[in-house]
């Protein structure tokens, strides 16, 4: 019998339409263009306004890939939604996001690795298509980074964005598909990049909110250490053990946090910036969402049997890599 891999199906996406550039935001803290454009390589990202939340963009990623690919809600077996801003505490925001599109036979849940969000939950998604267990499983990364924002600290309101992007994986017998991944973490690295309060450990108070401590706190410099160094490993390592070349990877789909860790992890790979997708200039950092936005945005150029590497590193600390094959 020929193996079962999960191959992605459909890929879809959704960006709030308000753009907030570095111009609006040299109005609200001390900053320049100049600065963020060198630093991060951002230009602007989406800001999700109306009352709507991480469910609603998800909602939208969702519907539009069940159009793409024709089928109805009632066919997914499971949807995994990656973030670290749900709707609230709980329940998981995948329930939501089933209970609004209509998935009634889907049981869901949320996974909470940050900016590795996304291939974290694709590894795992591809688990269930591979044993046989399910047919159809949807994989979200979204985020609204906006809603844990302080948007009077500059270090890191220029670099998060909201949106969010959804693939649908199904069984493929033609050797497309995922077909392998290194998932990382370290714990030790909550000292450097967390939401503080809000959990057990420190539950909302008068005192937290006035601390500003249910904001993203990140000391960026040490994050960036982290991440251009094992973001760029994990993906030579992951190419080195399935005997991939650069000629071999037609697209690295790096995690969109700061254009000089792309930038590392490309040359660390050997693969040439015409490979690499970079879409940070307009949207930012959207956390868990960047690589299936980016997966959407270039999806016109993808074809059948093309080599992609998935990587990302982010809170946690967590980090890893996703080799797979595009399968149409
Ligand atoms: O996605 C999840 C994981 N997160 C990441 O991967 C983020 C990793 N970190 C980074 O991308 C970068 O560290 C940042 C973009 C956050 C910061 O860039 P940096 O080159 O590491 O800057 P820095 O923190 O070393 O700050 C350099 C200077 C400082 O001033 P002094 O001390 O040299 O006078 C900062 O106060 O730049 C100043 N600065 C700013 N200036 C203008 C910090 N933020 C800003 C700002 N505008 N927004």
């Amino acid at each position: 019998m020929t193996k079962t891999y999960a191959a992605i199906t459909a890929v879809h996406g959704y960006v709030p339409e308000y753009i907030l550039t570095n111009q609006e935001l040299e109005t609200m803290v001390d900053t320049s263009d100049e600065w963020i454009t060198t630093r991060t390589g951002i230009k602007e990202r989406r800001i999700l306004k109306g009352g709507r939340a991480t469910s609603d963009m998800g909602v939208e990623a969702v519907k539009g890939l069940l159009e793409k690919r024709g089928i109805q809600p009632e066919e997914i077996d499971l949807l995994i939604c990656a973030t670290v801003t749900p709707d609230m505490p709980f329940p998981a925001t995948a329930n939501i996001i089933s209970d609004k599109v209509g998935a009634k036979n889907a049981w869901g849940y949320d996974l909470n690795a940050a900016c590795s969000g996304f291939i974290f939950a694709l590894a795992t998604g591809a688990q269930y298509i591979e044993s046989g267990m399910h047919q159809k499983v949807v994989v979200l990364g979204a985020d609204m980074m906006s809603s844990i924002i302080n948007y009077e600290d500059r270090t890191t309101c220029i670099i998060f964005g909201d949106g969010a992007g959804a693939v649908l994986l199904e069984a493929n017998h033609e050797g497309l598909g995922v077909m392998d991944s290194i998932l990382r973490s370290d714990g030790s690295g909550r000292h450097y990049l967390r939401q503080t309060a809000g959990g057990s450990a420190c539950p909302a108070s008068i005192e937290t909110v006035t601390n500003k401590q249910h904001f993203v706190y990140q000391e960026g410099k040490a994050v960036f250490k982290f991440a251009v160094v094992n973001m760029a490993e994990v993906s030579a390592e992951i190419m080195e053990r399935n005997q991939l070349g650069p000629e071999d990877i037609a697209w690295l789909v790096p995690h969109q946090a700061n254009k000089r860790i792309i930038d590392a992890t490309a040359e660390r790979m050997g693969v040439g910036p015409e490979k690499v997708m970079v879409n940070i200039e307009k949207y930012g950092n959207t956390t868990a969402g960047t690589i299936p936005l980016c997966l959407w945005d270039w999806e016109d150029k993808l074809k059948k049997g093309d080599n992609l590497i998935l990587s990302a590193f982010g809170g946690g600390f967590t980090w890893g890599a996703v080799y797979l094959k595009w399968a149409y």
